[in-house]
């Protein structure tokens, strides 16, 4: 069901750190940050030949991503997300399989503006997934 990694996302306790490290160090195509007020997060995109980076940074003061910090406060690998052909059928299959879809279960529009769905993290070996129709 799941096809290509589209993204891994980061969440960084400094931006420009971590922006001159992937464009400086590591040599990486590295995008312009992006705020998505309506996520609670600046973005950074990390062009690799096979799949993205994307760089979480808070926005705002309920980000989502505050509490990930606190708890990570170097950062940390925060999602990975899979794309999929069809995010209801996805949606339904996941859950008629017992898997638990966050938030109203319905799919938001994400940060590249293609329809995103969450899933918990403890029915997915730890790992927060989201799943972006393509
Ligand atoms: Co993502």
């Amino acid at each position: 069901m799941i096809g290509k990694l589209n993204h891994v996302a980061i969440a960084v306790p400094d931006l420009n750190a971590a922006v001159a490290l992937y464009r400086d160090t590591l040599g990486a195509d590295v995008g312009a940050p992006q705020d998505e007020p309506d996520h609670g997060v600046t973005v950074v995109f990390v062009t690799l030949p096979n799949t993205k980076i994307e760089f979480l940074y808070p926005l705002g003061e309920n980000s989502p991503i505050t509490g990930f910090l606190e708890k990570n406060p170097a950062g940390g690998i925060h999602h990975i997300c899979y794309e999929v052909d069809d995010i209801i059928v996805a949606r339904d299959k996941l859950k008629a399989d017992g898997a638990r879809v966050l938030g109203t279960g319905e799919p938001k529009i994400g940060a590249h503006g293609k329809p995103v769905l969450f899933l918990h993290p403890k029915d997915f070996t730890g790992t927060l997934v989201e799943l972006e129709q393509v």
